[in-house]
């Protein structure tokens, strides 16, 4: 059930029920994180393996205190610059605050502070650490509203409406090491957001590596066949006698006629993608195409990040 009832939600999530709850980046499937049962469910309902962590949502420096052995200087720095925000902490848990379920026996636990008031306030009233990953089934694309959430799951849970969520694009997971910050997941925080703050110390991890968020090969798929082209002319290769939905940031210059069969989406900046691109990729998935098309963004700050998403979309069949 979708609802915008606040109390409803609140009431589920003390009593030891998962729902859905909106953040500024996607849709999460949340239970307090110590409900074991809860957090069970969620792996069941997203069939996700086990060693894939879970991201704890709290709402103060205080609460990360709580929960972690300790809080580098960098981490501070960027919680007091970006936090609340859609950017994530990769810390050292303390094991009698963090649950082992939460964290797959992990040193370590991911932490943030969401920028949505609902979910803010939820967590705030539960007067718990919310643990909440995407609210979508293992490698399909994360949700950016409420009814993307009821389309995966239907009535297995309740759903808090909270509108169409601003960024549209996860939150950006950094880890620190000695004098070093570490991308670990691109996000919605840019590197140069980053940058600004600290100089040039930060590095990317980019390739696969067991126990890296968000790093797999195949992620945030569509049902429909999805492929990343480079251009228009590329498009009109693959096209042909095909129903397709196309995600564009320009109009093709050159001749149309192979588009009968086609719908496109223009995305006007690499700004307004981030917000749009899995909406995009949702609208088209629902309309029983026989291919959903990308060309790939410009390499610029949004366009990185946006490129790393739709090259793990891609259906390797
Ligand atoms: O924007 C977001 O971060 C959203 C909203 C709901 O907050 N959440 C989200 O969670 O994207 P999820 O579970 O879909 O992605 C979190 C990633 C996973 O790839 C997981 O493996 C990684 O973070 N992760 C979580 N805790 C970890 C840990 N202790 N160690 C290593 N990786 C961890
Ligand atoms: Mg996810």
């Amino acid at each position: 059930m979708i609802t915008k009832d606040f109390n409803k939600i609140l009431n589920e999530l003390q009593n030891g029920n998962v729902v859905g709850v909106p953040t500024e980046t996607v849709y999460g499937l949340g239970a307090g994180i110590y409900f074991e049962d809860a957090i069970k469910r969620i792996y069941e309902l997203k069939k996700r393996p086990q060693t894939n962590p879970l991201i704890v949502h709290v709402t103060s420096l205080e609460m990360i205190n709580d929960l972690v052995e300790e809080i580098p200087e960098n981490c501070e720095r960027l919680i007091k610059k970006l936090a609340p925000g859609p950017i994530s902490f990769l810390l050292k848990r303390k094991k009698d605050k963090v649950p082992d379920y939460i964290t797959n026996h992990s040193n370590y636990v991911v932490v943030r502070i969401p920028d949505q008031p609902v979910f803010y306030k939820l967590i705030e009233k539960l007067n718990m650490p919310i643990a909440a990953p995407s609210a979508n089934p293992y490698q399909m694309i994360s949700p950016t509203s409420a009814k993307h959430v009821f389309k995966y799951f239907e009535d297995s849970f309740s759903i808090y409406d909270g509108g169409i969520c601003k960024k549209g694009i996860e939150s950006t997971i950094v880890g620190f090491e000695n004098d070093k910050i570490t991308i670990l997941r691109k996000g919605s925080v840019t590197k140069w957001k980053i940058e600004k703050e600290f100089g040039n110390k930060i590095t990317i991890v980019n390739q696969y590596q067991e126990y890296l968020p968000g790093t797999d090969k195949k992620h945030y798929s569509t049902k429909t066949p999805f492929k990343v082209v480079e251009n228009w002319n590329e498009v009109q290769h693959y096209i042909k006698n095909k129903k397709t939905g196309i995600i564009a940031m320009n109009q093709p210059n050159i001749k149309t006629d192979f588009l009968s069969q086609s719908e496109i989406k223009i995305m006007k900046s690499t700004k307004e993608a981030m917000s749009k691109l899995y909406a995009t990729m949702h609208y088209f998935d629902d309309k029983n195409l026989d291919l959903i098309l990308c060309i790939k963004f410009p390499d610029d700050d949004h366009g990185q990040i946006l490129n790393d998403k739709i090259l793990r979309a891609v259906n390797f069949k």
